[in-house]
């Protein structure tokens, strides 16, 4: 029996005591959404085939996507993954804790249900204070996905979790809102050569140094394997707001904006930095971002949601720089709006 059915539950702040309700409820097969340096996570037992059933339930996941492990220390790979090359012990050596993800063979005893089917296993050290003290006290590993239903904008606070998976989980810790903002970068190790499934805020560059070779990269086209969602963040629309939301680049934007405020749409606008030729006025609604990468990223997300509540038409959002120090950014970007033709 769970501990706690909580309907209308508000987030509980992350002390010492609300820790060891959410070991407890874990134990129990219980459903912990909890913060980490990228976004909030919605946690049960990774051991605990049924409990980890209940993710993809509250989700709306489909059950062949598969669940990153999230454990405490390096010394628990072992418990998961079947061997652990030399490169995944200096990626961690370096990388760990932080939002970085390394896909290795997974052990026999690992379940399919939390790897979706595949013989491997996503792991990662979460560099947050209140995940790290979860997972210590829990002491085994935290099957988590992003706590957000399947194909929507991931929570970087605890109450975005609060609004979309209401209900449907047995506790929400909240530990502020998320350092980083989008999800971490993620390694396959798993293969011939190490190949980079995701980016994230460690760049393809820190890990290729690490390693001291080149990361392969997987395109869309890539997949060729009808059903193959080894990196289903892959799927052109993921991550998005419900208002229909476009990409054009800051040159075009005063242009479009005209046009559709002619048509009197209601517009949000997401500036990536100050502009002094769009200026605020009724029918648009604007939320400037830090003209860095870093503090951009931080913001997306809830940024996003903030759109996507105000009851507007269309999200315009202005295309950031295409430099490498993006490359997370726009690769969420890219699955969160369609670019203006
Ligand atoms: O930052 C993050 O990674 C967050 C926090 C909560 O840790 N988690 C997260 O989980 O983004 P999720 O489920 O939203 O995305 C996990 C990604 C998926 O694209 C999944 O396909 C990939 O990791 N993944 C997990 N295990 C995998 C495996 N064995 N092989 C290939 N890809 C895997
Ligand atoms: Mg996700």
């Amino acid at each position: 029996m769970i501990l706690r059915k909580l309907v209308g539950m508000k987030p509980i702040i992350a002390d010492e005591a609300a820790i060891a309700e959410a070991v407890i409820l874990l134990r129990q097969g219980g459903l912990v959404a909890f913060p980490t340096e990228t976004v909030y996570g919605l946690g049960a037992d990774a051991s605990n085939p049924e409990a980890v059933k209940r993710i993809f339930r509250a989700k709306g996941r489909p059950a062949d996507h598969p669940l990153i492990v999230h454990i405490g220390d390096v010394a628990s790979l072992a418990d998961w993954a079947l061997t652990i090359p030399e490169s995944a012990r200096r990626l961690a050596a370096r990388f760990w804790p932080g939002p970085l993800t390394l896909i290795l063979k997974k052990k026999p005893e690992v379940s399919f249900v939390v790897t979706g089917g595949q013989d491997t296993v996503g792991l990662r050290i979460p560099d947050n204070p209140v995940a790290l003290r979860l997972l210590r006290a829990f002491g085994g590993g935290i099957a988590a996905p992003s706590a957000n239903r399947f194909k929507r904008i991931s929570p970087t606070r605890a109450s975005h979790v609060a609004d979309e998976l209401e209900g449907l989980v047995d506790m929400i810790l909240d530990g502020g809102p998320c350092q980083v903002g989008v999800e971490s970068t993620i390694v396959d190790l798993s293969g011939p050569r190490p190949t980079l499934l995701r980016p994230g805020q460690i760049s393809r560059l820190q890990i290729e140094r690490v390693l001291g070779m080149e990361l392969s990269l997987i395109s869309p086209s890539d997949i060729t394997v009808p059903g193959d969602v080894r990196a289903p963040g892959m799927m052109k629309i993921h991550y998005a707001p419900v208002t229909p939301a476009l990409l054009c680049s800051g040159e075009r934007l005063p242009d479009i904006l005209r046009d559709m405020t002619a048509q009197d749409l209601k517009i949000g606008l997401l500036l990536y930095r100050k502009r002094n030729t769009i200026v605020d006025r009724p029918g648009i609604r604007v939320i400037r971002m830090p003209a860095q990468a870093e503090a951009y990223a931080q913001a997306l997300y809830a940024a996003l949601r903030e759109l996507d509540g105000a009851q507007l038409d269309k999200i315009l959002i202005e295309q950031p720089p295409e430099t490498e120090e993006w490359r997370a950014i726009n690769d969420r970007l890219g699955k969160a709006a369609v670019p203006f033709q």
